[in-house]
């Protein structure tokens, strides 16, 4: 038997070690994967109620997090037509409303085409063919608040965040920004509680149906215009563009408008 102070009694003790190690590691990545999948839906769920004005990190517990987002519908939305995906065509494309995230198809051929120059006024280079919509139903069934992921190129990089409309398709609830790399207290300002406040209320489509939703330079007046942020142009433009290209008809255009039409 090799002693314990020999090269091979060293080498015997490095491999042991070594397969202990990678069995604890890997019995806790698969241990703490159901965790991470439960947190990551926890927290879009949250920002999903927080563009809607229904979440306060102060106030409420994650409990009440999952009784309120259980009150929202998910369906996954074909963006070109505007149609609500069927039971049928979901498994066809293996997809499971409930825990799809566009962003992790965001580059798959499959899922998502490369955006012509002229369409993509987001500067997001490519666009899924399918995305989620959170429904939230009135009592009597109708349509009370609708929230749609949206995204657009900011200063420094993408800007992702949900925009939450009212059932008409046209009357903003709220909006808010889970990730971003604008600077904080310039273009980071697009999570102010206090800018974000200006845009409940505001419309988003004029008379002949066009996107007149905006961020303008300065102060921003009537039903359709947003301040923009002081010190912070280019990021608001990049939120302007955001806007102009999802409630467009290349992104939620074509299910609002369906939406609007009952
Ligand atoms: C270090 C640094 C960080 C900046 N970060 C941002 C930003 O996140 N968003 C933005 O729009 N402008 C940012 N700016 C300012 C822009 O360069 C530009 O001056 C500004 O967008 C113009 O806005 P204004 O026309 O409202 O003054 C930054 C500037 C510096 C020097």
């Amino acid at each position: 038997m090799a002693s314990k102070d020999s090269v091979a009694g060293t080498i015997k003790v490095a491999l042991i070690l070594c397969v202990v190690c990678s069995v604890f590691i890997s019995s806790a990545a698969v241990i703490l994967k159901p965790f991470q999948v439960a947190n990551k839906l926890l927290d879009r769920n949250k920002n999903i109620l927080s563009a809607a004005g229904m979440f306060d990190p102060a106030l409420n517990s994650n409990a009440e997090v999952d009784e309120l987002f259980a009150r929202f519908t998910i369906q996954v939305v074909e963006l070109d037509s505007g149609e609500i995906l069927g039971a049928e065509r979901l498994a066809e494309l293996g997809i499971d409303p409930a825990t799809y995230d566009e962003r992790s198809v965001f580059s798959d051929t499959q899922f998502s085409d490369v955006l012509g120059e002229d369409e993509d006024i987001a500067d997001l280079k490519r666009r899924v063919r399918f995305s989620t919509v959170y429904t939230l139903p009135t009592e009597d069934g109708a349509v009370e608040t609708i929230v749609i992921p949206v995204s657009g190129y900011g200063l420094w990089g993408t800007m992702y965040g949900y925009l939450a409309l009212d059932g008409d398709g046209n009357t903003v609830n709220g909006i808010g920004f889970y990730e971003h790399k604008e600077t904080p207290g310039l273009g980071g300002e697009i999570n102010n509680p206090r800018w974000k406040s200006l845009w409940p209320g505001k419309k988003v489509y004029d008379e002949q149906g066009e996107v007149a939703l905006n961020v303008v330079k300065g102060t921003g007046e009537g039903d359709f215009e947003i301040d923009g942020l002081s010190g912070a142009s280019l990021t608001s433009r990049g939120v302007d563009n955001m806007i102009a290209f999802w409630l467009g008809p290349n992104g939620f255009g074509p299910f609002l408008t369906k939406l609007k039409e009952g």
